[in-house]
């Protein structure tokens, strides 16, 4: 034992002794008799509640949505990645339940915050959301607790709005109770990596909110890696979104550089991603959706200004990206002429609605964006989505609509004068989709495994 381990076990004994706030809590928490909080049951927040109910511990979760309160306490997910039969258990063992009144809080020794972080319609950072919680947990901050966020936001969110909030109570942070950034990780999904298998990074406002928050995530998540403040842990998190946004950015003007070149950009990552190092895969598409990576770089863009600094990439990559679903309505257009058919008017079936492959999320989809686009210039366009029951649409149009996703049959595809492949479900059968379409632009390269080549000859590769 060095020096330093020595200092820290005398002072967590000493704080043993003395039933310091912080020990009290290390203790519940090493015990698994922590009662923990969760607000904000949705992707993050509820995969989050069943990972720590898994290990023991109590979890009450709090929601603004009464029906996704009640569909819990019945034991029933409404998100991809927890499957009813590793929800219900819990439920019926009195390990989770879902609340929408915020009084819990009281009871609650961790904290811990998963509410949206959306843009205004201006694309500034929307915190309302984290402030009207933080707001509510003021009401009922007591001594041993400990707080963490796992929204994603801009560096100086904790502190800036959190702390002085928090603080207005009269209790000391570091002291009285414990407050940390912890962003979230998930990738809706993914088999592979889930909540425990993820390892998470822990940023404490102090050296004691770091102990607190990192033996609180150790209990439930693999590895932990601390960090010496909550805004380099908010700043980790912008960055790594950042980083696929401007990558998927630099695949997607790639190829929209090789469609004027005649090459297929398919075959060239593919060829790319066979150098053994220096080299990650990322693929282009129609745009970039869900509650992150069209986001959440704004943030940082939006934070960068304080400081006089623009953040020319990340603009960059959000034109680029944005620009992708005009130039999927430019490749149906091309797609149809070559048929002696104009774009308007014509029957347009979007295969996918969701932004990604396999989930029901469609925020942000750029499908949505081209559904829009093509349904204000006129067309009689159809989506089908196994996945996506409805979208509304409120952009180009004076009243929000709701258009709902058609069972895919054969006689829906030979109906359409063009076929679009927005999401790679992999639930879609590409053979079939492929036969029974007069033309199928693919802007996944979902297609790949249709050979023959009169029906390769109907694909268009993004
Ligand atoms: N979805 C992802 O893949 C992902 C991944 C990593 C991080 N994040 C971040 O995690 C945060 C949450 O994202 P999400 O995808 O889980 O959002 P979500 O919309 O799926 O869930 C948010 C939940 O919060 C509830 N809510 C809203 N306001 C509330 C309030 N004031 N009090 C209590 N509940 C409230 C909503 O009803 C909803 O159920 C965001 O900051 C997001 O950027 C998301």
């Amino acid at each position: 034992m060095n020096v330093s381990d020595t200092i820290k076990t005398s002072q967590a004994m000493a704080d043993a002794v003395t039933g310091s706030p912080k020990a009290i809590l290390l203790d519940k928490i090493a015990t698994c008799r922590a009662k923990v909080a969760i607000i904000g049951l949705g992707y993050v927040g509820l995969p989050l509640a069943v990972c720590v109910a898994k290990i023991g511990y109590a979890v009450f979760g709090i929601d603004l949505n009464q029906e996704r309160v009640s569909q819990i306490n019945l034991g029933i997910s409404y998100i991809n990645d927890v499957a009813n039969d590793e929800l219900l258990p819990l439920v019926e063992n009195d390990k989770i339940r879902a609340y929408t009144d915020f009084a819990k809080i009281a009871e609650a020794d961790v904290v811990i915050i998963c509410v949206p972080t959306p843009l205004t319609k201006n694309r500034d950072p929307d915190t309302s959301y984290i402030q009207k919680t933080v707001t509510e947990i003021a009401k009922y901050l007591r001594p041993g607790q400990l707080i963490t966020l796992e929204s994603t936001t801009y560096p100086g969110t904790t502190e800036e709005i959190m702390l002085t909030v928090l603080e207005k109570t009269g209790l000391k942070v570091g002291e009285d109770f414990f407050l940390a950034h912890s962003p979230e990780r998930v990738d809706p999904g993914n088999q592979r990596y889930t909540t425990h298998n993820t390892n998470k990074v822990v940023g404490g406002l102090t050296p004691a909110c770091n102990e607190v928050a990192a033996a609180f995530y150790r209990k439930s998540i693999l590895d932990i890696i601390t960090v010496s403040s909550p805004s380099c842990a908010e700043m980790v998190k912008v960055f790594e979104n950042t980083f696929r946004a401007v990558n998927i950015a630099l695949v997607n003007e790639l190829a929209l550089l090789c469609d004027k070149m005649g090459l297929n950009v398919w075959e060239v990552l593919d060829a790319a991603a066979t150098k053994p190092f220096g080299m990650m895969s990322f693929y282009p598409g129609p745009g970039v959706g869900g509650h992150c990576i069209p986001i959440d770089p704004f943030y940082l863009t939006w934070k960068a200004r304080e400081y006089n600094f623009h953040t020319r990439f990340i603009e960059l990559a959000g034109e680029i990206n944005s620009f992708m679903p005009q130039f999927v309505r430019e490749k149906i257009m091309r797609a149809l002429g070559r048929r002696g058919k104009p774009l308007y008017g014509s029957n347009i079936l979007m295969l996918g609605m969701a932004y990604k492959r396999d989930l029901s999320d469609w925020r942000e989809s750029p499908g949505v964006h081209l559904l829009e686009i093509l349904l204000a210039d006129g067309e009689d366009v159809h989506f089908c989505d196994p996945y996506v029951g409805a979208v509304s649409i409120k952009e180009r149009t004076p009243d929000e609509m709701t258009v709902a996703s058609e069972p895919l049959t054969k006689e829906i595809l030979e109906a359409a004068d063009c076929v679009v492949v927005i999401t790679d479900h992999s639930d879609f059968d590409y053979d079939f989709i492929v036969t029974h379409s007069p033309v199928v632009v693919d802007t996944r390269n979902a297609c790949r495994a249709v050979l023959e080549q009169h029906q390769r000859d109907k694909i268009v590769l993004l």
